[in-house]
């Protein structure tokens, strides 16, 4: 018997080999560590619509809100492109972002020293670069009403409403705040205070939260389009990145390929604490569903294994476990260990999904 509850989403095209990876390690932890996981597996996305109509079901929806933590793989594919919006694939992770009120999306970006070359940027550029973008993901256009596609006379018109409270931002600007002061202390927020009122808002908001409790925290606001552009012309002068769900959709895909791959990077959705002092809590690779590499076995497992590593320091306070888990990471790849996605123009011949798992277990017993 363990306390510590997973509920294992695995989800569409390469979810499932990327999250076989993952049970290595749980199982590793447990065996090596001591440190186990009750672990329970359901279904998401288009594979949850294949066997039940639905990209998510009432139960499973039930059963995420009852574990300390939910991983999911990834969601959508082609086959499902063409289904009618409100069972898509998307709208099973959107309901687990909103019905969990995972409000505050970590999304780190960081260079691992045996990749910089990867990136499509200059080595001195992102060599060192660690940044976190703080995304929030439970408001904003993508879920604010009015919404959908109506008829005006004799045309269409599709309406979105880009909509936030002021608890909404000052809950999400604590969360940067909190996260700055166990980094370089430094927020930039990014808005478009230029052209909407949301972001005249936003703006004041973490303004007030800044001067009545994070004054010690170094604040900085830029609109959205020149961070867009700063994100690829000097990263390394960021250190958190608080944004709404829409710009931080962009802005974190953006800082993800300063990295080098996709194929990399992590991330944290948290929000209020339950009964037992630990965040809701989801953890995702920012990676798609890949359909195009799908059951290849050339899948990069490390983002959805940083993940997990996520998962360790966010929701069970094993910050020494999640460093170890990840320094594994680092070794293997300073081995010289790369999937497909990770061959630079030198070639070599890549690993597969599996092999890269076995690596980093390999390293975590070394
Ligand atoms: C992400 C994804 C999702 C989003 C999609 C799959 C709904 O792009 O997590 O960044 O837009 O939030
Ligand atoms: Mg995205």
């Amino acid at each position: 018997m363990t306390d510590r509850s997973l509920l294992i989403l695995p989800g569409d095209g390469i979810g499932p080999e990327v999250m076989a990876e993952v049970r290595k390690i749980i199982d590793w932890f447990g065996t090596a560590r001591g440190i186990s996981f009750t672990v329970s597996e359901g279904l998401v996305g288009g594979v949850a619509y294949d066997a039940h109509g639905t990209p998510l079901t009432d139960e499973t929806m039930e059963q995420a809100q009852n574990v300390d933590a939910v991983l999911l793989g990834a969601v959508g594919g082609p086959a499902y492109d063409n289904l009618d919006f409100s069972v898509k694939p998307e709208r099973g992770l959107l309901r687990l972002r909103k019905e969990m009120d995972l409000y505050a999306n970590l999304r780190p970006a960081q260079c691992f020293e045996a990749l910089a070359d990867f990136s499509s940027l200059k080595r001195e550029i992102v060599s060192g670069l660690d940044i976190m973008i703080l995304r929030e993901l439970t408001s904003g256009v993508y879920f604010g009403e009015p919404r959908g596609i109506h008829r005006e006379g004799n045309e269409r018109v599709g309406i979105n409403t880009q909509r936030y409270t002021e608890s909404e931002i000052a809950r999400a600007a604590r969360s940067a705040f909190e996260l700055a002061r166990r980094r370089s202390n430094k927020v930039c927020s990014m808005e478009k205070a230029n052209v909407m009122e949301s972001g005249i808002l936003w703006r004041d908001v973490v303004t007030e939260v800044h001067a009545a409790e994070y004054p010690d925290v170094e604040l900085s606001h830029m609109y959205a389009d020149n961070g867009a552009m700063q994100l690829v012309r000097a990263p390394k002068q960021f250190d958190v990145i608080l944004t709404d769900n829409l710009f931080g959709d962009i802005l974190s895909d953006c800082a993800a390929m300063l990295t080098g791959s996709l194929g990399m990077l992590p991330s944290a959705s948290l929000g209020a604490p339950m009964a037992n002092g630990r965040p809701k809590a989801m953890y995702e690779p920012v990676h798609g569903s890949a359909p195009d590499i799908t059951g290849q076995g050339k899948a990069n497992p490390i983002a959805c294994i940083l993940s997990f590593a996520m998962a360790l320091r966010y929701s069970f306070d094993l910050g020494d476990e999640a460093k170890r888990l990840e320094a594994a990471v680092e070794g293997v790849l300073a081995d010289g260990a790369r999937t497909a996605d990770l061959m630079g123009p030198e070639g070599g011949t890549p690993i597969s999904t599996s092999e890269m798992g076995d690596a980093i277990v390999a390293k975590l017993a070394a």
